[in-house]
This record gives structure tokens, sequence and C-alpha cells, in this order.
């Protein structure tokens, strides 16, 4: 695990790179929208979805550089869902990322639009996604519109909101968990995978392996929710328990999530087997989730 920091960091380095380079200008204009774009963009985000993507192109045996464009296009739409998530009418949050929300800042009416411009232009991004023997960019558009749509993404926040205030089943809170958070962290290595031109049975391990890491993530934000400070998360801490939140800490207790957490990072972990070594970076970055303080 120790030389894990570095290559994080040098992975958070050239996504940020790549992202600077996709965005609008601040100074096209109108400059306020573009300015509010890169604002929740380059606010200081852990770029875990697009840094998964690019595991997953590695583990595939294909070139980073081409799993670029999926990359920057998963973590626009995952900072876009975060800008809509914090608005008054959502979760309403005032922190993120360790900074004033987009609306604090902003104003609702413009992070309403900043969320539209973002997602708008995940799709001008994926466009740009070289093409391979098996995948064509119609298959990476698919890819990644399924997964930000009424069915995953959208469905899981409108279940979030309908379970404010109701104890829900396990199984409800799992299917809340699939879609608003597993879906786009199972894109995001699926993405990585096409563009490395996986066989079937590779993309199906990076499906399996990244659903599993996407349930565990959103149990341990959860628990982190709970257990950690404001400063650390750069989100304010007991927000759910605060606005009556359905999560696995509030129906299991503390100690049984960990305990789930650590269960589905072993089945994400099992999948990796068809990668021999090249799945190392996967695997590392599956053990740091499960640890992560923020
Ligand atoms: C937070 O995601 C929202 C969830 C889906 C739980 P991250 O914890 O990846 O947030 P950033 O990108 O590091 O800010
Ligand atoms: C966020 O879930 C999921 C999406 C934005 C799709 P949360 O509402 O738990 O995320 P945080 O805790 O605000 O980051
Ligand atoms: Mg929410
Ligand atoms: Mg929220
Ligand atoms: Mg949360």
């Amino acid at each position: 695990m120790d030389d894990l920091q570095p290559w994080l960091k040098a992975q958070q380095k050239q996504v940020d790179t790549a992202l600077g380079g996709f965005l609008p200008r601040a100074s096209a204009a109108p400059r306020t929208i573009h300015k509010a774009m890169r604002y929740s963009v380059f606010a200081g985000g852990k770029r875990l979805r697009p840094i998964l993507c690019l595991a997953a192109a590695e583990a595939c045996g294909g070139e980073t550089e081409h799993a670029l464009a999926p990359a920057c296009a998963t973590e626009i739409m995952h900072t876009y869902s975060l800008v809509h998530d914090d608005l008054p009418c959502m979760d309403d949050d005032d922190l993120r990322r360790g900074r004033p929300t987009s609306h604090k800042i902003f104003g609702e009416g413009m992070a309403v639009l900043t969320g539209d411009a973002l997602l708008t232009e995940v799709f001008t991004i994926i466009a740009q996604t070289p093409s391979c023997k098996r995948y064509e960019v119609k298959d990476y558009v698919m890819e990644i519109a399924s997964t930000g749509g009424s069915r995953r993404l959208i469905g899981g926040q409108v279940l979030d909101l309908e379970g404010e205030g109701q104890s829900l089943s396990k199984q409800n809170l799992i299917r809340i968990h699939e879609a608003k958070t597993a879906a786009l962290l199972t894109s995001s290595v699926r993405l990585g995978g096409m563009t490395a031109n996986a066989t079937p049975r590779k993309l199906d391990a990076l499906t399996t392996f990244g659903y599993n890491l996407g349930l565990a993530f959103q149990v341990i934000d959860d628990i982190l929710d709970v257990t950690q400070t404001t400063e650390m998360l750069g989100k304010t801490a007991g927000k759910d328990e605060a606005v009556a939140k359905s999560t696995y800490p509030a129906i299991l207790g503390l100690e049984k999530s960990r305990n789930e957490a650590a269960r589905l990072t072993r089945k994400a972990l099992k999948a990796l087997d068809v990668f021999g070594k090249k799945g190392k970076r996967l695997e590392q970055i599956a053990r740091y989730l499960l640890e992560r303080e923020y």
C-alpha cells in the first residue's frame, strides 16, 4: 500500500489537468456560469471516479491516456450531482469540499444552471473518447447516459428524498445505494475497461467490482457522516440524522454497518482475480476506501 498515496496524487494531477482542458475557460462569456462550473469542479474532491476509470483501463492492459475523457466525464457528472444534491430543496447543505456550496456563492438559480451545464458538458467530453475494436463512441455515451438517468442516479436521489423521515428496510436502502452511488462507480470502471477493449468477461468482472465497491462506498459515507468532524469531511457532519435520512448506521448501528462495508469490499476484491497483477491499483483503492477518513 506504501506507494498508493503518491500514485493517487499523480493521478489526481493528471485528471485535474485534463479537466481544466475540457471545461470552458472561466473567462468565456457568460463568465458567471463558467466561473461557477470551475468553482465546484476544482474545489478539491478526491477524484475517486476518474481514478477508478484510469485504474480499470490499466487493469485491462490499456493506455490511461485513452481513458482520460471518460474519466473526466464521470467526475463532472459526479460534481453536477453534488451541486444539485446540496441545493436547499434537496439536502440543503452549506459546505462542500471544504468550501461554501455553489448556491451559497452564486445563488440558487445559478447553482441549478451550473449543474445543468456540467451535465451537458459530460456528453461533449464523453464523445471525445477514442473508439477501439469492441467499443465505439455510442457505447460510451449509452453507458454514462443510462447511469445518470432516472433509473439510476436520479432514480436513487428520488428514493433518497422520498425516504426522508421513514424507516426503510435494508432491501430498500440497498436499492437507493445501487442507484444513487454504485451506478456511477460501476460505470467509471466499466468505461475505463471499455477504452482498453476489455473482453466481456473482464467487463463483467469490473461490473461486479464497481457495484460492490459502490455499495461499500455509500455505507462508509453514511458512517463518516456520524463519526467524523465537519472539518475533516469538508461537508457538514451529522446531516443525515438531522434530516432523518434512512442510512445504514441509523438502521443497523455503526458496528454492523462497518462489517457490511468490509463484507462488500471483500466481494469487490474477489472480482479482481481475473486481472492478476494488473488489478493491483484497483485492489489498493478498494482497501484504501474502506479505511478512508473523509
Ligand atoms: C460524495 O462523494 C457523495 C457520495 C456519492 C457519497 P465523494 O466522497 O467521492 O466526494 P468528493 O468527490 O471526494 O467530494
Ligand atoms: C449523494 O449522497 C449521492 C449523490 C449526490 C448522487 P449524499 O447526499 O449522502 O452525499 P453527501 O453526503 O451530501 O456528499
Ligand atoms: Mg443526498
Ligand atoms: Mg447530500
Ligand atoms: Mg452522505
